[in-house]
């Protein structure tokens, strides 16, 4: 497959075919990837997104085999991550008169990424519809699929989607279309699935949402195969993928609090995973039987601790609790610590040490981003005074889903 490739009426693939090994999110391709941008020749030529930052200027000089870039009215970054949106340096130095079309979060990304400070943007927003001459893409944001500026493309004439990572996967290609590749691509397409989508997959019923109403002929992605046959199956393995399990899971949070800030901050972590119909039971550790408290640790699949910060400690009969918990089996368990402070909250740190010395799996800020992406959800979770502010709030309810989604996760 050569860029010009044809894949409908006036569309045409100008891709890049990577046949390394490439590294990636802590995986290896062993399969090679390929770069799939999208050149439509319509009366405003557009392209839709483009190659892996490596491959920018050979994409560039391509590209310009099949058209002069100045030609060129709309680059669609659909995602800013630079497998994608690498080439855009090369392409929008000599495509002078484009104007790139991406959500508003990606603006700043691309403009200090690619040093684009200066070009024209077009900001869409979900649903929002451009016409190119001739045809008519519709954009729909797709936020944290798997990154927040992410949106999807699609052609309403040709009943085309252009979802850039999702729907991918990870081969390189000689033959774009699925149903051309000789074998069942269905494995291939789940295991990129689980490693890149799956923890996002929270998100996968906004996209749901997003494509229900759309007539899809052909899907185009930016990785792997463009799939024009069975279509609702592939669909349908993303919201089965996704989809959470209907087995009880059960929640254990324990904590001490000086002047209830910490309460507060266990309330808060209840309420979430009661929202996400997963059982809690909440202890007060000056309060409770320790016993009750080991026992309800024992018997849940996570257990969140907190302590308030006094004296750059913890408070309370907390130590008792957790020096206990190192003799404990409590392997296959979560675990996160939390607290709420007003200097420094040592308090907090302690507790995750002691938690880090027990065999349960800790959450960690620096976990969640190596797994993830993710850079809206912390661990521990460290709350300055009371958490009143909605970014508090949110801080707290952002960590009690990462660790909901991790429950009820159906694979
Ligand atoms: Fe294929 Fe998120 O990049």
């Amino acid at each position: 497959m050569k860029p010009g490739f044809k894949l409908a009426k006036d569309i045409y693939w100008v891709g890049k075919i990577d046949e390394r090994e490439v590294p990636f999110h802590r995986l290896l391709l062993t399969k090679g990837t390929t770069y799939n941008s999208y050149l439509l020749k319509t009366g405003k030529p557009t392209v839709i997104d483009t190659v892996d930052m490596e491959f920018g200027r050979e994409f560039a000089e391509q590209l310009s085999e099949l058209i002069d870039p100045l030609d060129i009215q709309y680059i669609v970054i659909n995602h800013t991550e630079p497998d994608h949106s690498g080439g855009l340096a090369a392409l929008a130095g000599k495509a002078t008169n484009a104007t790139i079309v991406c959500t508003e979060i990606a603006v700043p990304e691309i403009q200090q990424m690619y040093k684009l400070q200066h070009r024209n943007y077009l900001v869409v927003k979900d649903g929002d519809q451009l016409d190119i001459g001739g045809k008519t893409l519709l954009f729909k944001e797709t936020p944290y699929l798997h990154t927040e500026e992410t949106m999807i493309t699609y052609c309403i004439e040709d009943k085309i989607l252009f979802p850039c990572d999702i729907f991918s996967t990870h081969i390189a290609v000689e033959k774009l279309f699925a149903d051309e590749a000789g074998f069942d691509i269905t494995e291939d397409f789940k295991g990129y699935y689980q490693a890149i989508i799956h923890p996002h997959r929270r998100y996968v019923r906004t996209l749901m949402e997003a494509i229900k109403d759309l007539e899809i002929d052909m899907i185009a992605p930016s990785h792997g195969f463009a799939i024009r046959q069975d279509i609702p199956k592939f669909i349908n393995l993303y919201a089965e993928l996704s989809s959470e399990t209907t087995v009880g899971k059960k929640v254990s949070i324990v904590y001490t609090t000086i002047k209830n800030s910490t309460k507060k901050m266990a309330h808060i972590l209840q309420d979430s995973f009661l929202e996400n119909n997963i059982e809690v039971e909440l202890w007060d550790a000056d309060k409770s039987d320790e016993a009750d408290i080991l026992k309800s640790i024992a018997a849940a699949d996570a257990v969140f601790i907190g302590s308030s910060t006094k004296y750059a400690d913890m408070t309370g009969n907390l130590e008792s609790i957790l020096l206990k918990l190192k003799d404990l089996n409590l392997e296959g368990k979560l675990a996160a610590a939390f607290g709420s402070y007003g200097w420094s909250g040592e308090a907090i740190e302690v507790v995750q040490d002691y938690l880090n010395g027990t065999n349960m799996a800790v959450q960690s800020t620096s976990h969640v981003i190596k797994t993830t992406g993710m850079t809206h959800v912390e661990f521990p979770i460290r709350i300055r005074f009371s958490p009143k502010e909605k970014e508090k709030i949110s801080k707290i309810k952002n960590a009690a889903e990462f660790v909901s989604d991790l429950l009820l996760s159906a694979i």
